[in-house]
């Protein structure tokens, strides 16, 4: 039987055990020079990397491309494949005046989205996958892997990006390197990650680098141009080896399921590493708040995906609000590792925003709007007359005419939606207007809180604060939201998410849990946690809070708490605001409203958390019993 062999870092201090010292690194001498040769043939890899190298030189073997390119991350490189890319109809220039330097891809409607029942954990045992992820005998999954990937990419180009994770150098950072057929991920990984030569030199000769290999799974006969969006769906494959820190994806070409920077390495392995080594990766936007006298506090978001949190992420203040300023750090992931003065610091591993487009507007994110701009890549929007894009909800009337994203007319009376409802903007986090300064600050910014949220229309107040810290990771371990009507299945159907990480953690939740809690001693000052509901609806349907850049007054709050100024009340749930302790100016908000949306009814209250049960029964072997404490705490609270 054959090994699938990644030659990583790990792999090769293991072999290296195994001989003696002199031996080793006349091998090693031996090694990189003939897999300099073999390689150089091929366009320069400007590395000495052995166990990248060795790693390149079989994936070549395997998978057989035509040719390799090693990506530079230049302008001019980018230039070119997008010229080589609308030559073979992949994708369109959009009109320069409108949207400078940016493009539009259809992809096959069979590829559209992450496909959670094709994603694996393949760790040594089950146990360590969880029961909340798909996992598969690793070495019966290599095996499966190996089969698909063998000639897999005849035909076609094969890309090496060397890629970043956080600014390049910086001390919460990390090294990966993608092998992809798709040029689409070679110009989408140039915007999310930081790519190319500067990434290799940072790497090294000895340094470490999670190996990501990628293939659309089509290779191509002579001659034969094949499929514009090439994918292979029955055959999809979106594997994590957790232990030996490799991810292998096979069949798609889109969004996390080919972007292999975002999801599966900076939070499936991430997270396996972040254990490991007394970190978090977690699935949590990043934003600054300044205030009037100038003072700025750092703060992280978890809410799992349809709660808005790009538009909190980009939250404009009320303008009565004076002298408050909301910055951006990120809007999807954050890496927190503890400072040497063992306080929390986060940084944003990405560098772009791999946007939602539907729903997004000069009136809910002006800043979402000018960040995809120029510069962009679109995916499955609409293409207007005149050479821009248009998905619904980015103006209250559609234009008359339109080429949707399945390339077919479209008029305001057709049956189907214009942009598919996950289309795209891949668009650089520069571009925001509202970037923070520090925004990649090589050691991350500070934290002061931790917000959990969802979308609970009946019951959870609009803000609160844990008592504790083990009292916060209880409301992110349980934290839920409902459905919403039109999306999937039953409206008000509650679906658990604890942290948002459900599709996202690399290991097994409930040890996932006791990584929270553990990070308590890991740090000086442990940041405050708060849980908040945009979402809540009144007795006849209503929502009773405005949202968007009203969540402002409730920021403010958390704001002040965090920082040991702000007043609340004890409540059985955890220290809430009383009306007075908002910052009400500009909003004509009624106490009448405020104690509605801030109450709650015990009973139900106690029904939601025993419902719990069935999360905690899931993952009973590996539960800590704090969670189970706190569980109990509050039902006799309530
Ligand atoms: C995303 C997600 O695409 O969370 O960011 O699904
Ligand atoms: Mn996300």
């Amino acid at each position: 039987m054959q090994h699938f062999c990644y030659g990583n870092t790990h792999e090769i201090l293991r072999c290296c055990g195994r001989i003696s010292w002199v031996i080793q690194v006349l091998n090693e001498f031996i090694l990189t020079q003939t897999l300099r040769m073999s390689i150089t043939e091929k366009p320069d890899p400007k590395t000495d990397n052995a166990a990248l190298l060795k790693w390149v030189n079989k994936m070549i073997e395997m998978c057989k491309p035509e040719s390799v390119h090693w990506c530079d991350g230049s302008q001019a490189e980018a230039d070119a494949l997008f010229a080589e890319m609308i030559e073979a109809g992949m994708c369109v220039k959009l009109a320069e005046d409108k949207r400078p330097n940016s493009y539009l891809f259809r992809s096959d409607p069979r590829d559209v989205a992450r496909v959670e029942s094709r994603t694996f954990i393949c760790s040594q045992n089950k146990h360590g996958a969880g029961p909340t992820n798909n996992w598969e005998e690793p070495r019966t999954m290599r095996r499966k892997l190996r089969g698909l990937f063998d000639g897999c990419m005849k035909g076609r180009t094969m890309y090496i990006i060397p890629f970043s994770m956080g600014p390049v150098g910086g001390r919460i950072s990390q090294i990966g390197v993608e092998i992809t057929d798709s040029p689409y991920v070679v110009v989408n990984m140039r915007i999310m990650a930081r790519v190319g030569d500067k990434v290799l030199e940072a790497l090294g000769n000895d340094g470490f680098f999670v190996p990501c290999l990628h293939s659309v799974g089509c290779p191509l006969q002579p001659g034969e141009t094949g499929p514009v969006w090439p994918c292979d769906p029955e055959n999809t494959h979106i594997v994590h080896f957790p232990e030996e820190r490799t991810i292998v994806s096979y069949g798609s070409g889109y969004g996390g399921n080919a972007l292999l920077g975002k999801k599966c390495f900076a939070l499936r392995i991430a997270s396996t590493m972040a254990r490991d080594e007394g970190w978090m990766a977690e699935h949590m936007l990043i934003l600054g708040v300044e205030e009037p006298s100038g003072q700025k506090s750092y703060v992280t978001a978890a809410f799992p995906s349809a709660c808005g949190k790009t538009n909190f992420a980009m939250l404009i203040p009320p303008k009565e609000m004076e002298g408050y300023k909301i910055t951006c750090v990120g809007d999807d992931i954050a890496w927190l590792k503890p400072g040497p003065n063992g306080k929390l610091r986060a940084i944003n591993p990405e560098a772009g925003f791999f946007g939602v487009a539907p729903g997004t507007s000069n009136d809910t994110n002006p800043n979402a709007m000018a960040s995809c701009s120029r510069d962009t890549i679109f995916t499955n929007v609409a293409l207007t007359d005149d050479g821009d894009v248009w998905w619904e909800g980015m103006t209250k009337e559609a234009p008359a005419h339109l080429i949707d994203w399945k390339g077919n007319d479209w008029t305001p009376e057709s049956d189907s939606a214009a942009a598919h409802p996950n289309s795209r903007f891949t668009a650089p986090a520069a571009n925001c207007p509202a970037i923070d300064p520090d925004w990649e600050h090589p050691d991350g910014v500070e934290i002061k809180a931790i917000i959990f949220g969802g979308r609970r229309m009946s019951d959870v107040p609009l803000v609160f604060q844990s008592f504790n810290w083990s009292h916060g990771v209880y409301l992110g371990a349980t934290m839920g939201s409902e459905r919403t009507a039109a999306a999937e299945g039953t409206q008000g159907e509650m679906r658990r998410d604890p942290m948002a990480m459900l599709p996202f953690c690399g290991y097994h939740m409930g040890d996932y849990f006791r990584h929270w809690l553990r990070m308590q001693k890991v740090c000086s000052v442990i940041p405050r946690i708060f849980h908040v509901n945009w979402f809540r609806r009144g007795e006849s349907g209503e929502w009773l809070w405005p949202g968007f850049g009203q969540n402002m007054r409730a920021l403010r709050w958390v704001v002040d708490r965090a920082n040991g100024r702000g007043y609340a009340k004890e409540t059985p749930i955890g220290w809430m605001p009383h009306y007075h302790d908002i910052d009400w100016r500009g909003l004509d908000f009624p106490e009448e409203q405020w104690d509605q949306l801030m109450g709650f009814d015990r009973e139900r209250l106690k029904m939601q958390t025993l419902q719990h049960e069935e999360l905690f029964l899931q993952l009973f072997d590996h539960l800590p019993k704090e969670l189970i404490f706190e569980r109990e705490l509050l039902i006799s609270r309530l």
